[in-house]
């Protein structure tokens, strides 16, 4: 009976608590709607109006913009440098001066950290750590909502394939899964148990849809994207992070097949909310409304408004089409107040389940700051992609002089292109991290004069946040000639040669590797970058980042990822002088101290269609290590062409020296479902090829039917 009873009681909680909760949500519906019977036109306007706080913002006009109700929200940029202090000034005079106290949000972009900077996202994804990456993105969001943040701008979840493009820096990779999983971590670590808790902030996640395709690597052009291919690819990422509970979305400034991202009601409104049911807030990028204009789709600011909020954007960021256009759009009947309506719901229901219609003033939060720098060290560090390695590493104890050289070995910019509220002073750099780390015995020289002095030489090399990240696009992603020249005059010294990297995107690391005796991808880690690229070099932990995007061994060769759709004639794959195109190092590669082996692939198919997959890792090296365990799938013959490979599922393990595990996956079919012929989401009977092992280039290989 007391088993019954708990159970009963436990329905009857539950069901308490989603009635509280739908109460809440109720009661937050009630509170919006009798405010919005209470406000004007240009007041509903106002709320949907997000300008920009920079370095040469005017603040009168802002606070008579915020008194007179003609403002609703704002994005904060690092030039506005808004203090808590005059963060909450404003609010002061929305709340105490505007006709109805409205309270405004600040939106600022917490790409990776607040004032913890912790690795670029494409580093971070390189952990394949969920956990962490969400336990990361929960102390930047604590850091910034105590700054008087109450949205951050991110995750950055759009698919890319293409390296010269600066923006891939900012998202998860080139896989579809490994962004799903990502983004979703960054919604749960921002928002929290609830929006409203001091430690939360919303998660805006961006840039809705499509922009990692922009034409030639170049950014905010073009993009020719199929339907399948956004349901495929670039909308699931998306998806996810909307069913993780994002509160809102940010329309991308490309052209999507002809129709602007901005002004896309099928992505924004048929996708977006209503298949989705996303019921948060859609803010348009930086001045993509009023750039409809150039894509040539509205011929002034009142089309633009028009076109962006039928389309389904709610607030727009800077450009002020809206403002000037949308109240004679509603008396013209172009736009229709149910609309409007509509948006402003959004609004006014995001500032209340944030909390700010009670709470509107910000107090800062007490982080543990020594916990937040060892946790950004161990992102660091878990983050590092050893990509080649003749021995060299880890380095001996017996090593009495090492040379640490190269333009990133004493360089502070090692904290992306978005740097958040942080400060390039507070980066420990790779000399500091060896003297940090290294054995009293070790010796550490640096500078030009110490390359033929030891025996052992770290060769820093990559490239500043300046040359990545937004608007900061190559047609070449090779490393600078001057870099390889220096890895092969050290080399010629006779040393033994360790190059670490600090890239933002893929680089071409193809003519360094014959110089060097080991290599490190160490992304731009962020302040603990010397500390944590020392620990790796020692040994004090072994190498366990594994790549999630590909490696060209040429600029040419872009758009190369392993997910690619098969050819008719897959041995046409090549170029004329070089033969079949290889990656440098695939998707998925990545060394350790230690050796892992892959026996016993077991692929078990239910009678409820799913498949149970079961391998056995063994670590058969020296040292104690994770490894990143990956399954593919590809489906054999379908209705439509079907990848090459799919990564489904991975896991992250920790094997002692000696020590073996057996890694199980439990295949879902809707894993394997994919959009037919008539564009239907479906699961197609027939054979299934999969893998299990270290990356996307290798592993044992099953099979199932379904
Ligand atoms: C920028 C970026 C976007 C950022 C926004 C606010 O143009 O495209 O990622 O969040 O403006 O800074």
């Amino acid at each position: 009976m007391k088993g019954i009873l708990s159970y009963a009681v436990l329905m009857l909680f539950a069901g308490f608590v989603s009635s509280a909760a739908a109460s809440d949500n109720d009661s937050g519906n009630k509170f919006v709607r009798d405010l919005m019977k209470k406000m004007t036109l240009e007041e509903k306007i106002g709320q949907l109006e997000h300008p920009v706080i920079q370095d040469k913002t005017d603040f009168k006009e802002l606070e008579e913009g915020v008194r007179s109700g003609r403002i609703g929200s704002f994005c904060v940029t690092k030039g506005g440098k808004l203090t808590l202090e005059e963060r909450n000034r404003l609010q002061k005079i929305a709340v105490e001066e505007s006709r109805l106290g409205i309270p405004l949000f600040f939106a600022f972009d917490v790409i990776h950290g607040y004032n913890t900077v912790f690795p670029t996202p494409l580093g971070m994804s390189a952990t394949w750590n969920d956990a962490l990456v969400e336990e990361a993105s929960h102390y930047a969001a604590a850091d910034a909502s105590g700054s008087g943040i109450d949205m951050g701008y991110a995750p950055m979840v759009d698919v890319s394939r293409d390296p010269r493009w600066g923006r891939i820096s900012e998202c998860f990779g080139e896989d579809v899964l490994l962004n799903e999983r990502m983004g979703s971590a960054v919604v749960r670590g921002f928002q929290g148990e609830s929006l409203s808790d001091n430690t939360s902030i919303a998660s805006c996640v961006k840039h809705y849809v499509g922009y990692g395709l922009s034409m030639g690597g170049r950014d905010k052009q073009y993009t020719e994207i199929s339907e399948r291919s956004l349901r495929e690819i670039y909308l699931p990422p998306f998806q996810a992070c909307v069913d993780a509970g994002a509160a809102a979305v940010m329309s991308a400034f490309n052209d999507i097949s002809g129709i602007p991202a901005s002004a896309n009601r099928f992505t924004l409104t048929d996708v977006l909310k209503e298949e989705w049911g996303f019921d948060g807030t859609v803010v348009s990028d930086w001045d993509s409304v009023v750039e409809l204009m150039n894509h040539g789709i509205a011929s002034d600011k009142k089309e633009a408004a028009e076109k962006a909020l039928v389309a389904g954007v709610d607030v727009e960021m800077k450009s002020d089409c809206y403002l000037s256009g949308l109240e004679s759009s509603v008396e013209d009947r172009t736009v229709s107040l149910k609309r409007i309506d509509d948006a402003v719901y959004r609004v006014l229901k995001l500032k209340f389940d944030l909390g700010l219609f009670d709470s509107p003033y910000s107090a800062r939060n007490d982080i543990d700051e020594g916990y937040v720098r060892e946790l950004n060290r161990k992102v660091a560090r878990e983050s590092m992609v050893l990509l080649k390695n003749d021995g060299i590493l880890p380095l001996s104890p017996r090593t009495a002089k090492i040379s640490v050289v190269g333009p990133f070995s004493e360089n502070q910019d090692l904290l992306g292109w978005w740097t958040g509220n942080g400060n390039q002073k507070n980066v420990v750099t790779v000399v500091e991290g060896m003297k940090n780390i290294s054995p009293s015995n070790t010796v550490i020289v640096q500078g030009t004069e110490a390359r033929s002095k030891a025996p052992v030489t770290v060769v820093c090399v990559g490239e500043p946040g300046s040359t990545f990240g937004e608007s900061n696009c190559l047609s070449d992603i090779t490393l600078s000639r001057s870099q390889v020249e220096l890895v092969r005059e050290v080399k010629q010294t006779g040393t033994k040669v360790i190059v670490v990297v600090f890239n933002g995107r893929p680089l071409v690391l193809d003519p360094v590797l014959d110089y060097a005796d080991a290599v490190l991808l160490a992304w731009h880690p962020g302040y603990e970058a010397g500390n944590a690229v020392a620990e790796i070099l020692w040994g004090m932990e072994s190498p366990s980042g594994k790549l999630t995007v590909t490696l060209p061994s040429a600029s040419g060769h872009i758009p190369l990822f392993y997910s690619d759709r098969p050819s008719g004639r897959p041995s046409e794959n090549k170029y004329k002088y070089e033969g079949k195109v290889k990656a440098s190092f695939p998707f998925g590669f990545g060394l350790s101290y230690t050796e892992f082996e892959y026996s016993g692939l077991e692929v078990v198919k239910n009678s409820d269609n799913t498949v149970d997959v079961s391998v056995t890792v063994s670590n058969v090296g020296d040292a104690d290590g994770k490894e990143i365990v990956q399954m593919y799938v590809r489906d054999e013959v379908a209705s439509v062409t079907r990848p090459v490979k799919e990564l489904k599922d991975y896991r992250k393990i920790f094997l002692k020296k000696g020590e073996s595990e057996v890694v199980r996956f439990k295949l879902l079919p809707e894993q394997l479902a994919f959009w037919n012929v008539e564009m239907e989401k479906v699961v197609e009977p027939g054979g299934f090829k999969v893998w299990v092992g270290p990356d996307s280039a290798g592993g044992l290989e099953g099979r199932f039917e379904l």
